[in-house]
């Protein structure tokens, strides 16, 4: 059964959707079989795999809205000629009236995890990038993981927020997904140049309870410059800084203890 991780943090520009994009990427190049699911109405996952968010039919917004089955709005391939085993459920701007549209709706917070159900079983992964906020859309990337990823981004106030998003992520295990799990946390934009970077990482490991990923991502263009091409960084530039960080966490994430029983 493929394993759902959500990618999570409501502070925005910490790097989850960068995140999103090369794990899902370099999982795929590690020879899984890999769901890429773009939960934010801004939808630059979508666009960081090539796909023109502005020109679909179909996204995940109307799968959720039982306009079309989960299949429909699936793009397999989305990076093409690439031969990754990797496929996409879009974005749509349209998530953004999510809030008080879906609310409406029979068990709102159950949506996504009643979609992926239905597929999940077709992957070995399922990475979930969520919008930079804790409502309705996290609550539903949450309710359907069984683990949680939180991107920490090297900067001084990386610790603020953490203990709100502990706090939801506690609740969505006490009332809505009773085995959800904090897959761990993973250090983002590391600059070696200043000694801010390092006593970040070393504070929060002071300061947070959970497991934290070896591998640090460290602050590199290529990265950033990725996304606008439409490409991960492994296949933008492979033998980048970036892609050996992501492909490091690939592996990382493959052979997490949490899913020794799995
Ligand atoms: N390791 C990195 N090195 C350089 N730039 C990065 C890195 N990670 C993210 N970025 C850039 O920082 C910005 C925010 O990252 P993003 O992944 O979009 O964050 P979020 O999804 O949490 O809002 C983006 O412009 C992205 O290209
Ligand atoms: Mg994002």
């Amino acid at each position: 059964m493929g394993r759902i991780i959500a990618v999570a943090n409501q502070k925005g520009g910490v790097g989850k959707t960068t995140t999103s994009i090369n794990l899902a990427a370099c999982l795929a190049e590690k020879g899984k079989k890999v769901l890429a699911v773009d939960m934010d109405p801004q939808g630059n996952l979508t666009s960081g795999l090539g796909v023109d968010k502005n020109n679909l039919d179909l996204t995940i917004y109307n799968a959720m809205r039982d306009d079309c089955n989960v299949g429909e709005c699936m793009i397999v391939h989305p990076l093409e000629n690439q031969r990754l085993n990797l496929s996409l459920l879009p974005s749509s701007r349209e998530l953004a009236g999510a809030e008080v549209e879906f609310i409406e709706m029979e068990k709102p917070q159950y949506i996504l995890k009643q979609l992926l159900s239905k597929i999940r079983d077709k992957f070995d992964f399922v990475i979930i990038d969520c919008p930079p906020a804790l409502g309705l859309l996290t609550v539903n990337s949450m309710t359907a993981a069984d683990t949680v990823l939180v991107p920490i981004q090297c900067e001084f106030f990386a610790l603020d927020g953490l203990t709100q998003l502990m706090y939801t992520i506690n609740l969505i295990k006490k009332q809505l997904n009773k085995t959800l799990e904090i897959e761990g946390v993973v250090f983002t934009m590391f600059d070696s140049r200043t000694n801010l970077s390092l006593e970040v990482v070393e504070n929060v490991k002071e300061n947070l309870d959970q497991f934290i990923y070896k591998t640090i991502i460290p602050r590199n263009v290529r990265l950033a410059e990725a996304p606008s091409f439409g490409l991960p960084i492994n296949l933008y530039d492979s033998r980048s800084a970036g892609a050996q960080g992501y492909r490091d966490l690939a592996d990382e994430v493959i052979n997490n203890k949490l899913y020794a029983n799995m």
